[in-house]
């Protein structure tokens, strides 16, 4: 070894001791006669000292180090004049008696400190110099502590760890392929899996009955913050086993994590279905730190003298118009000036939340309320509303209204700036849930993220090897829509955490559930028969789910970018800027591959 120590472990005991450590320079600080510099590596920092006692020809070398060089020092642990108790090794330095520079280097484009200059885009290109800083090495410490941990709980359960093939076959279902062209089968691609599902079910099949892979998936969709192309899965499968079971064990595994790496006991997960989600949080993934349910002031539930009031105002076009009027009550928010308030019309109106405008009503503290719409409602109007709200002396009410799914939507994105602004939403408060009972089925009317001839037909919302609840079956035929499927969400603090399903596993249903996807007989069995057939071999009931790694080390990290807890990431166009990846091939290549690349026309 060319060190006895490492840069973090070095304290008070080892004082007296002769040792020899090495690591990259951080920064020196030269006062003439005394010379420090710190010595960083993966442990920590330990500081080198040098003075008047130190020989001519050390002090000059030391004064050619620059920053990140790479040095093995060899010296006497001393304990420091002024101490930093804020690290570990803060109350000692090495007396350095002799040095070796290991390899020199240029000046690095941004400092590698916590608190560094370097902008993201530089940062991700010098990938290899950010990780050397102390933020992101930790996100990969929590990364790996937590797929450690992850193994050891479902070793425990007899889970067997097993790799299924990443050169697989492309499907038009779910989200786009990555293709990789076969140069022996030529004009052939293989598919890059967007998740290991048909292999998990076949080896229940193959009566592997409890099945886990932390595995990386590929899906060629738009970026955000909670997504890469490329991610990874902590992927599960389990036989015999109902929702039930699938529920306990993995919120079992949820707990375990916590416990691990933040000490955390959390509470038995609180579940919801589907519908309530939407209903009362205009989500599937609704973030429950906070309450500030949905009130609706207009649907096919609410009285009509809600959104018209007592008619002594006279009508308001707006409200007459939509088709649905909600609303959520800000708890404590009726303080809020006109500027606050023109912020918050001003987010409503953004493209991406897409509301047209934003009514408000403020239950002072005097009683009164008072609200952007007075001319059309009295106050006895309003004090109505008041109750529905649930709303309270001191609380402002935020109303949206116009088409349902827009609405909803926007009244959706509204709820969590108001839970950002009133501070609700503490990346230190954790609150897990499970959101149950999905849609079968969802219209497909075009979504972006799916091939454009899928649109105009019915899609799986979760995929389509999952089953619909033995009581809907029947709605298959006559209102699809309306079937509920067994199949589940885990969701912590609004972020999509996991989800998972019970399988079909009899062949017939399986057959069923493609063609009302809009599978011919002969393409559903082109793309899926090797499942289907072997659902003619004994195939177990099962079912499982997966968990999104980063997702979940990013939420355990304290952060809302899964990149952050990603060694080497891709930015939102996709690229790799550190490798300059994804890259042309040469002629050559594409040839090989019988590939002729037409360029889409830039626009
Ligand atoms: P699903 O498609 O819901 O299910 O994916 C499971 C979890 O993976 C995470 N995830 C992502 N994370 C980062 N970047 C992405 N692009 C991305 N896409 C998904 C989410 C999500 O909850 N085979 C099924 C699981 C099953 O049924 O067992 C599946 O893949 O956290």
């Amino acid at each position: 070894m060319l060190r006895t120590h490492n840069c973090g472990e070095l304290n008070l005991s080892n004082k007296g001791q002769e040792v020899t450590i090495a690591g990259w320079v951080q920064r020196s600080r030269d006062k003439g006669t005394l010379l420090w510099v710190d010595l960083r590596d993966r442990y920590g920092i330990t500081q080198l000292f040098f003075d008047e006692t130190s020989s001519a020809d050390l002090i000059k070398q030391a004064r050619t180090l620059g920053r990140e060089f790479v040095v093995q020092v060899k010296g006497t642990v001393i304990e420091r004049e002024s101490k930093n108790l804020n690290i570990p090794t803060g109350e000692i330095e090495l007396k350095v008696s002799s040095m070796n520079v290991l390899n020199e280097a240029i000046t690095p484009p941004f400092t590698i400190e916590d608190e560094t200059d370097g902008g993201d885009e530089l940062r991700m290109k010098y990938r290899y110099l950010d990780l050397r800083r102390n933020a992101v090495r930790k996100n990969l410490e929590l990364r790996h502590r937590l797929a450690i941990e992850t193994r050891n709980y479902l070793d425990s359960l007899n889970f067997l760890e097993v790799e299924t093939p990443v050169l697989i076959k492309s499907t038009p279902e779910g989200a786009r392929d990555f293709v990789v062209p076969s140069r022996m089968n030529d004009g052939q691609f293989y598919a890059l899996p967007q998740s290991p599902q048909t292999f998990k079910q076949l080896l229940m099949v193959s009566g592997f009955d409890r099945y886990y892979q932390i595995v990386k998936c590929f899906r060629d969709e738009d970026l955000r913050a909670d997504r890469q192309p490329e991610f990874t899965q902590i992927d599960c499968e389990m036989s015999f086993v109902e929702q039930e079971d699938i529920l306990n064990t993995f919120e079992g595994l949820i707990k375990h994590l916590f416990k691990k790496s933040k000490g955390i006991e959390i509470p038995a997960l609180a579940r919801m279905t589907y519908a309530d989600a939407m209903r009362y949080y205009g989500n599937d993934k609704p973030d429950t730190r906070f309450d500030m349910k949905f009130a609706y002031l207009k649907d096919s539930e609410a009285d009509s003298s809600m959104w018209k009031g007592n008619g002594e105002g006279g009508a308001f076009k707006v409200f007459e118009e939509a088709e649905l009027i909600a609303g959520i009550c800000a708890k404590g928010a009726a303080s809020y000036t006109r500027k606050q308030l023109d912020e918050l019309t001003d987010f409503v109106k953004r493209p991406q939340v897409g509301a047209t405008g934003l009514v408000y009503a403020r239950y002072n503290e005097d009683g009164t309320i008072k609200s952007s719409v007075d001319k059309f409602f009295t106050e006895a109007d309003l004090k109505n509303w008041a109750n529905l709200f649930g709303a309270e002396k001191g609380d402002l009410m935020l109303i949206l209204a116009g088409p349902t799914d827009k609405t909803v939507k926007a009244l959706s994105e509204l709820r969590l700036e108001m839970g950002t602004r009133l501070g609700l939403r503490d990346k230190n408060t954790f609150s897990c849930l499970w959101v149950l009972d999905f849609p079968l089925l969802e219209w497909n009317e075009g979504d972006p993220n799916l091939l454009a001839s899928l649109a105009g037909r019915w899609h799986a919302k979760h995929h389509p090897f999952t089953s619909p609840k033995p009581e809907d079956i029947d709605l298959l035929k006559t209102n699809p829509g309306a079937v509920r499927a067994n199949a589940y969400d885990m969701v912590i603090n609004g972020v999509e955490i996991g989800g998972g399903s019970i399988r079909i596993h009899n062949k017939d249903l399986q057959a069923q559930m493609f063609e009302i996807l809009g599978f011919t007989k002969e393409e559903a069995q082109k793309q899926f028969g090797f499942l289907m057939n072997a659902f003619e071999f004994g195939a177990p009931p099962h079912g499982g789910l997966a968990f999104g790694f980063d997702r979940l080390c990013s939420l355990f990290g304290g952060s809302d970018s899964i990149r952050d807890f990603i060694a080497f990431p891709k930015n939102n166009s996709g690229r790799d800027v550190m490798i300059d990846s994804p890259s042309e091939i040469s002629d050559e290549q594409l040839n090989e591959l019988s590939i002729n690349v037409v360029r889409k026309e830039k626009a």
